[in-house]
Formats: structure tokens, sequence, C-alpha cells
């Protein structure tokens, strides 16, 4: 066995060279790994390409759940909406809120605007008003020079919108962008903007070399070419309501006193940035689970949905409520640049099936969706939080797992749930029961059944 963890040239090794380098030179050459990663493949190769292909080094697949919440009533169609999670209660209380939703005139989802945007940034050296000016005279030019990239793009309604030059020597001496505002249709949009910039780019370089400014004006550095994930003009609204009097199905739970308590929840969340972000993870719980399940970009629609949260100048809940004349209402309104078209959409098997259980929608119908298993996803948060506390309903999941781990049958487990229904589950406390059950003395020890 060498001892030579760094290599070059790994990218060249085949799939099984590089899990036996790896395994060789970090997992003390233990064959188990091997097994580990190869069991994950998946049986057939052509699946396993597919996957293989998306990035690169790929030396296996990484599972994690696919769940799927049913009832959920939006605009008077009832969804079955995939989610793709790790995190055990999110999927259940996603259900759970829709029906209780359902119930009450389901959700209200309307895309208000689905505009992109992005910047060439650049330095430039000389006033801003003939920046202004030339780039007013050669504006034409963007479009016209970029017509074999957007043509498509036209043919389905979408393409450039407009294209501005932004002063931001506020910001640093000399800095200035091209701003460019796109619709791209069902498409996220990522490579069509980032394309047409970095043309932008070039024919900007190239007009103000040819144009009779000054030495001094006609120098430009162009630092980068990037669409913004930051879509403030990419909105949805997702609304629920009721009269107050029925907003508790608990008849434990006074439904003036949970209303009340409610407001004060996100009242809390809209002062305190500390809850604030607890709450906002909480709604992108349902909205990562259900971009992930379409093969859309979680990373981009959580960075722009955090900072929509600050766009105030303090980070705030993303959710609001109100009380008037009886009534409750519930929104989100939250960007949300997602894609029904290109990307993994039609390369995973998993994000094809997510589309079409949700009766391949659109992006702005996917916006609508998303924006409801938010929503969802922070009643049912808040509802827990302000009523039985949390824990209640995770100890539940808590619980299972214990009992899974342990190989617990189902007779077992009934026992053992009906135990902890009105005590706090600690697992030392479920393995003694469990041992007891099976008859066996010894305090913690952890037997599996075969
Ligand atoms: C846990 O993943 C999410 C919550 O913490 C959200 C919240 O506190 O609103 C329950």
């Amino acid at each position: 066995m060498s001892n030579n963890k760094a290599i070059k040239g790994f990218s060249k090794f085949s799939k099984e060279a590089k899990i036996e380098w790896i395994t060789n030179e970090y997992l003390d050459g233990d064959e188990q790994f091997i097994h580990l990663l190869k069991s994950y493949w998946h049986e057939d190769s052509k699946v396993q390409k597919i996957h293989d292909e998306f990035i690169e080094n790929t030396i296996t697949n990484f599972y994690i759940p696919f769940g799927v919440a049913p009832n959920f009533l939006i605009n008077d169609k009832i969804y079955c909406i995939p989610m793709a999670i790790e995190e055990s209660s999110v999927v259940a209380a996603a259900s759970k809120n829709a029906s209780f939703w359902m119930e009450r005139g389901g959700f209200k989802s309307t895309v208000i605007s689905t505009t992109k945007i992005g910047h060439v940034h650049f330095a430039w050296y000389g006033d801003f008003k003939i920046l202004k000016d030339f780039v007013e005279t050669i504006k034409s030019k963007f479009f016209k020079e970029t017509e074999d990239l957007t043509r498509n793009m036209k043919k389905r309604g979408g393409g450039i919108l407009e294209i501005d030059v932004i002063n931001r020597s506020d910001l640093e001496p000399n800095y200035y962008q091209l701003q460019a505002k796109f619709e791209t249709c069902d498409a996220m949009g990522a490579n069509f903007i980032n394309s047409l910039l970095e043309k932008f780019s070039k024919i900007l370089e190239r007009e103000l070399q040819e144009s009779n400014l000054s030495e001094k004006e006609k120098k430009i550095t162009i630092i980068m070419c990037i669409l913004s994930n930051y879509t403030p003009e990419c909105i949805v609204k997702c609304e629920v309501n009721c009269k107050v009097d029925e907003l508790s199905d608990d008849p434990k739970v006074d439904s003036n006193e949970f209303a009340k308590k409610f407001q004060q929840a996100i009242h809390v969340a809209n002062i305190e940035p500390y809850r604030a972000t607890t709450h906002n993870k909480g709604i992108f719980n349902g909205i990562d689970a259900v971009v992930i399940a379409t093969g859309n970009d979680f990373r981009a629609v959580e960075a722009c949905g955090h900072t929509y949260a600050s766009k105030s100048g303090q980070y705030k809940s993303l959710t609001n409520v109100e009380i008037k004349n009886g009534q409750f209402k519930f929104w989100i309104e939250i960007p949300l640049a997602v894609g029904t078209v290109g990307g993994l959409t039609s390369l995973h098997p998993m994000v094809k099936f997510s589309h079409q259980l949700l009766g391949n929608p659109n992006a702005e119908k996917l916006m609508e969706i998303i924006a409801a298993a938010g929503l969802a996803q922070n009643f049912g948060a808040l509802r827990s939080l302000v009523t039985t506390g949390i824990q209640k309903g995770h100890m539940k999941m808590h619980l299972l797992n214990i009992l899974n781990q342990l190989g617990a049958d189902k007779t077992e487990i009934e026992l053992i749930k009906d135990h902890f229904k009105d005590k706090v589950v600690e697992h030392r406390a479920v393995v003694n029961l469990f041992n007891k059950i099976r008859g066996v003395e010894k305090e913690n020890t952890i037997i599996k059944k075969n």
C-alpha cells in the first residue's frame, strides 16, 4: 500500500480505480468500503451512467429519502407534492397542514413577476454621464448581435427585457455595471443569461475601443459577467385564510388564543434575527425539499430567499399574518427562480417522475406549488411551537428511529410507544424497556433480533 494522499490526474481514473485509490490511501485498504460504495450503484448501468455524468469524480450515489405530501389544495387543484429531504417530521408536517388547509379552502398562490437579472461588472474611468449616453447609443447592438442566442427563447415568449448601465461608484471608485433583465419562461435560465452577459461584455469592450471617446474613456476592465441569484422581481405570493374561530381543530386549544400567539410568533421573527433565521429555516424545509425533488437549484433558491428576507435592512420573516374582522390571513411572499425545462428536469429519472406527479407544471405553476409547501411548513412549525411545543412531534420520530435501530418488531413498537406517550423519550430508557420486554436483564444492552 502506498502512502501518497495527493494525486495528479485523478479525474482520468476509471470509477473502480478511483474507489481503489481512495480506499488504499484513506481507508487502510479496507475492502468493506469498496463493497459499501458499490452497493449504492444503481443495478441498471444506463441509469447509473446518467448519475455518473451529473458531476465529476462520481464514485457512487448518495441517497436521501423521497417522500410525498398529499392533499395540497392549491388554486382549486389537489396536488400530491414530492419532497426529497433527510429530516424527519417535515413530510408529515406538510401532509398534516395541507389537509388542515384543504378543509379551509386551500392555498391561493399567485405569481407576481418572473424577471431574472444579471450583470457585467466592470471598472471604467470617466464621467458617468458620458458612459450612460454612450451605452444608450450602442444599446441596440446588444440586442441585435445576440439574436442567435435569443432566437429560441423569443419564440417561447422570453428574451432580453432591458439593459441599463448602473453607477456603483458610490460603493467602489470606478465600479459600474451593465445590468440586464430577462424573461426565461420555463427555464431557470442560468446558461442563457450568462452567455448573453459574456457577449454583452465583448460588445461593450469593442464599442468603447472603436468609439471617439478619449483614450482614458476607451479603457474598460471587465471584472466578471454573471447572473444574480437575487431575483426580487421573480416573486410568488401564497396565502391561506379562514375565520379565526375555525383555526383550532383541537378542543384543548382556543382558536382566538392560538391566533394571537401565532401573530406574536411572527412578530418575534420580524424583530429578532435569531428567531427569524430558524423561522425561515423551517420554511425552507418545505421549499428545498420540493426544489430538490423537481431538479432545481436549492442553493440559489435559499441564497435568494435569505437576501429577500433582509431587504428592509434587517433579516425578517418571509411569512406574514393578519387578523382582521374575525378573519385569519397568513401568507408568504418569496422570490423563487425555478425551471421546469433544461438542467436535470429531462435527465434525472426521479426528477422527471416528480414533474409527472405534479402534472408537468410550467415554471409559474411550480413556483405556486413550492410557495404552498413553504407556507404549510411554517404554519405547522408555528402551530406546534405556540401550542404543544415542537418536541412532542419530534419525540415520536425520535422514538421510532431508536426502535428501528434496535430492530423492534410491530408489537414491541406499539408497547413502547404506548409507554412513552406521556414521557420524555430518552435513549437509555427506551433501550432498557426494550431489553426488559425481550427478557434481557442487563441494563443498556442493545440486542438486535435477526
Ligand atoms: C426544524 O427543522 C424547523 C423549526 O425549527 C422551524 C421553526 O422553528 O419555525 C421547527
